[in-house]
């Protein structure tokens, strides 16, 4: 059983293959559009629409071609339908339904966090963490923690009142000159610098919210008001970038904290593109990080959620038909 997966809930034509029985994954191709963006300083949904437009035909063509099938070969379509920009995510279901209408095959609808929560799946050749988990999903569009049952539940436990954790690294970047998306790069940018004590020299600290809730909002203000005093010189540039990001990390860190406190027995598992951060990785030695290509978005994942469900038998079949009837 092959079935093909499409994710296009942001800014990335994703399209991946995979064997249902073995999981394993045949294709795993990313089309990104950030370069698109860029003059932007962020996502404009208008633009990553028509760049799906463009982009996924030859998406799906690279991912037959790398697992060397043809589409016959297709057993079951599958599409990430929320959460996301509706117009993006319109344009891989809408892809994904003629796919499986003209091949005549199922076609299934998958939640893009789950694809997050269960991408340490995919990490074939590293051992998978024992359920249950507390899961952070953080990246350019969530910050949001769940735990997650041994028999795969999902049970929201918190999530950002404003700003995404991602949101703000590439917020702050923009503020600092840097370009879209900045997480990465100011990342590069603070490890370089490691060791001079005086780097997080500015006072930002990590928001109080409740429970597991987060807020980032207010530190891109913070920022703001820090690089318009008269003092500030371009050489303050560096040591603001990494007290910013230790304020960012920190905030996480407060909630897994807490977490770990609260659900003793779970492993900590983190996920979405700002678990690529490298500080974070350092300062979070027992916590499992997916590989960086599956923390950052990935049809893979969705592959994976689809395969998993089957195994579960829970796979659900999506009804696309229009009716004039009431039933
Ligand atoms: O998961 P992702 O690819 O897309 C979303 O669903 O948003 O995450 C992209 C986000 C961007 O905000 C980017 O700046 C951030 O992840 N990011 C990082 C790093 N790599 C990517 N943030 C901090 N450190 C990194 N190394
Ligand atoms: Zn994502």
């Amino acid at each position: 059983m092959k079935a093909l997966a499409i994710d296009t809930s942001c800014d990335d034509s994703s399209v991946a293959i995979i064997n249902f029985e073995s999981k394993e994954i045949l294709a795993d191709i990313v089309f990104s559009h950030t370069r698109a963006m860029r003059p932007y300083g962020g996502v404009v949904p208008e633009i990553a629409s028509r760049e799906h437009l463009r982009s996924l035909p030859r998406a799906v063509e690279s991912a037959l071609e790398h697992a060397r099938l043809k589409p016959k070969d297709l057993d079951w379509i599958c599409a990430t339908h929320r959460p996301g920009l509706i117009g993006a995510l319109l344009v891989g279901v809408s892809y994904a339904k003629a796919l499986a209408y003209g091949l005549g095959k199922p076609l299934s609808v998958i939640n893009h966090i789950e694809g997050h929560l269960f991408s340490p799946f995919l990490d074939s050749n590293r051992k998978i963490p024992e359920l249950p988990w507390i899961a952070l999903v953080v990246s350019g569009g969530h910050t949001e923690m769940f735990r997650v049952g041994a028999d795969y539940s999902i049970q929201e436990l918190g999530a950002t009142l404003d700003d995404a954790a991602g949101e703000a690294f590439d917020k702050i970047g923009k503020l600092l000159g840097l370009e879209y998306p900045a997480g990465a790069q100011i990342d590069r940018w603070v490890r370089q610098d490691a060791s001079d004590p005086d780097r997080c020299r500015f006072p930002l600290r990590p928001a109080q919210t409740p429970d597991y809730s987060f807020s980032f909002s207010g530190l891109k203000t913070a920022v703001r008001t820090l690089m318009a005093a008269e003092s500030f010189t371009e050489s303050d540039k560096l040591a603001l970038a990494a007290s910013a990001q230790e304020a960012i990390l920190q905030s996480l860190i407060v909630k897994i904290d807490r977490a770990k406190e609260g659900f003793p027995g779970h492993r900590v598992v983190i996920t979405g593109g700002v678990a690529c951060n490298s500080r974070l990785r350092r300062l979070l030695p027992d916590a499992y990080f997916p590989a960086p290509k599956h923390c950052t978005d990935n049809a893979a994942m969705i592959a994976m959620v689809a395969a998993l469900q089957w195994h579960a038998g829970r796979l659900a079949i999506a009804d696309w038909n229009v009716s004039a009837m009431s039933r």
